[in-house]
């Protein structure tokens, strides 16, 4: 089995200063303590050229939160996946539902960033997840089965999916063992069947992850690792998740 791989989305926050900083420290434990899974830390973009560098040699992966779906081109304000590559990233995130619910993006978008991602050698970590209203109505299988097979480009070799629950995100509210291991078998279905290129593709959970939670959400099945958002921006919280891989 692949090892697991434990990414940290710090969404819109920190500075340079304190982004360096974080991202240092996180190389200083890496380099006292070798850990079982692989590290990634997906800070702002305004950050990823400090944070390399604060990285550099450590074995912590770094990421960006979004790209394009175009190579280049007059799309004002975006980033376009090669530049991603340019500072030194190998993961890029895409369909968050930050993006999907708070910007409007589909699954047709969603698919668009992931394969340009894989166009340069990125790996996509392709976000889905169910609204609290769709788990309600009983369609969480339905609709992330549907955003898997809508949002996954074809031929992915190079993937990773992270389930996150839209309600779980920031509530500190987790969904029970079963649920998770009922959607992430799902995911995996629908990858063998799909997708067997990325049969087997890490699946993270996301949503709530914290240090007193890691270890009985890594213990489920299919779950390779987690997508850690608010717990990502302490060293120590994301550190003690990291170790709960051991
Ligand atoms: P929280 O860990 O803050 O709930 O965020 C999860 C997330 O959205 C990671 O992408």
């Amino acid at each position: 089995m692949a090892r697991r791989l434990i990414a940290g989305n710090w969404k819109m926050n920190g500075l340079r200063a304190d982004g360096t900083q974080l991202a240092g420290d996180l190389a200083d434990r890496i380099a006292a303590e070798p850990l079982t899974c692989d590290l990634l830390i997906c800070p702002p973009f305004t950050l990823l050229a400090d944070v390399a560098d604060a990285i550099d040699g450590s074995g912590i992966a770094l990421g960006g939160q979004d790209c394009h779906g175009a190579a280049k081109g007059a799309f004002t304000g975006s980033v376009a996946a090669a530049m991603l590559v340019d500072l030194g990233c190998s993961h890029v995130i895409v369909g968050h539902s930050e993006r999907r619910h708070g910007l409007g993006e589909d699954d047709e978008t969603v698919l668009a960033k992931a394969a340009a991602a894989q166009a340069v050698g990125l790996t996509p970590i392709v976000c889905v997840g169910e609204t609290a209203g769709e788990r309600d109505a009983g369609s969480a299988l339905d609709v992330v089965s549907r955003q898997v097979r809508h949002s996954v480009p074809a031929n992915s070799g190079r993937l990773v999916v992270a389930y996150e629950p839209v309600w779980a995100i920031g509530t500190g509210r987790v969904p029970t063992s079963d649920d998770i291991a009922a959607v992430h078998a799902e995911i995996r279905a629908v990858l063998r069947a799909d997708r067997p290129d990325a049969a087997a593709a890490l699946i993270l959970y996301g949503g709530s992850a914290k240090p007193d939670n890691a270890a009985e959400i890594l213990a489920i099945d299919e779950v390779g690792g987690l997508l850690v958002g608010g717990a990502s921006l302490t060293a120590a919280d994301f550190w003690a998740i990291a170790t709960s891989c051991d």
